[in-house]
């Protein structure tokens, strides 16, 4: 090899080098970072935990004042949003991910009660339509937790009150998958916002960051699946999960 075609290789690798270096770096930055938001995110958790407990606590009580109980509420109301962010976070860092074989309509139905109080203070009717015959599904059950609930919390975010939110199953036995379905009858989603409610940060919520269908749609994607959305304005909106088993 001539000297000049030695010294660009060798320059190349250097670069190389570097680049990798610099990743390097960078990986065990975020790692760190990483290590620092988990702590971060306990601490607040329990914070949250006292906040909501405390406001659980007075709420329970007959004799309290109306305007004092709209305040316990909002406390408690706020509490859990901030929580939703934390958990949102927390997915955001997470590698573990361990499967394990499922009842899913167990895990729909722990959904369900975790958003129990959004639900009952929007008076806001479940319907479930489970198929029977599904199989145990191999999961990875807190994520696939995590991924219902942010669907249930749009749909209790989009109807308004008395509104409905279905919930359904269906095992495609053939084809060796199932299928999970959150519909509302809520207010829809615009033609020319679907292609961004995937996308990390996009809300037209004021109070909310826009990170629920990202994670969802990841957690989906870890398991082999995909999720699908149907929509119309003023009639509802509706978010299949299909998983194969
Ligand atoms: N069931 C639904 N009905 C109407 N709009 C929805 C529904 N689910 C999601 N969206 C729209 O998609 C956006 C992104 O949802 P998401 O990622 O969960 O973020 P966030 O709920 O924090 O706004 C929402 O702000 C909303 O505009
Ligand atoms: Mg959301």
């Amino acid at each position: 090899m001539e000297m000049k075609q030695k010294a660009i290789s060798v320059k190349s690798l250097q670069k190389q080098i570097e680049q990798l270096n610099n990743r390097l770096v960078q990986s065990e930055r975020i790692n760190v970072s990483g290590i620092m938001l988990s702590a971060i995110v306990h601490d607040i958790n329990r914070a949250l935990t006292n906040i909501l407990g405390t406001a659980g606590i007075r709420l329970l009580e007959e004799t309290i004042d109306d305007s004092v109980r709209e305040d316990f509420e909002r406390i408690k109301l706020s509490a859990q949003t901030c929580r939703e962010i934390i958990n949102n976070l927390i997915s955001f860092v997470k590698t573990e991910f361990r499967l394990t074989k499922t009842d899913i309509h167990k895990l729909i139905d722990l959904c369900v009660d975790l958003c129990q109080y959004q639900l009952v203070s929007s008076k806001i009717e479940v319907v479930r339509n489970y198929d029977k015959n599904i199989p145990l599904v191999n999961i990875s059950m807190s994520d696939m937790q995590h991924a219902i609930i942010n669907l249930i919390l749009n749909s209790v975010d989009a109807v308004s009150e008395n509104g409905k939110v279905m919930i359904s199953t269906d095992y495609l036995k053939k084809s060796k998958k199932i299928t999970i379905t959150v519909s509302d009858n809520g207010g829809g989603i615009p033609r020319k916002n679907i292609p961004n409610i995937f996308i990390q940060f996009f809300t037209t919520k004021s109070q909310r960051m826009g990170l629920g269908l990202t994670i969802a749609d990841r957690i989906i994607k870890k398991h082999n699946g995909f999720i699908d959305v149907k929509s119309e304005i003023n009639k509802g909106s509706s978010f299949k999960i299909t998983l194969p088993i």
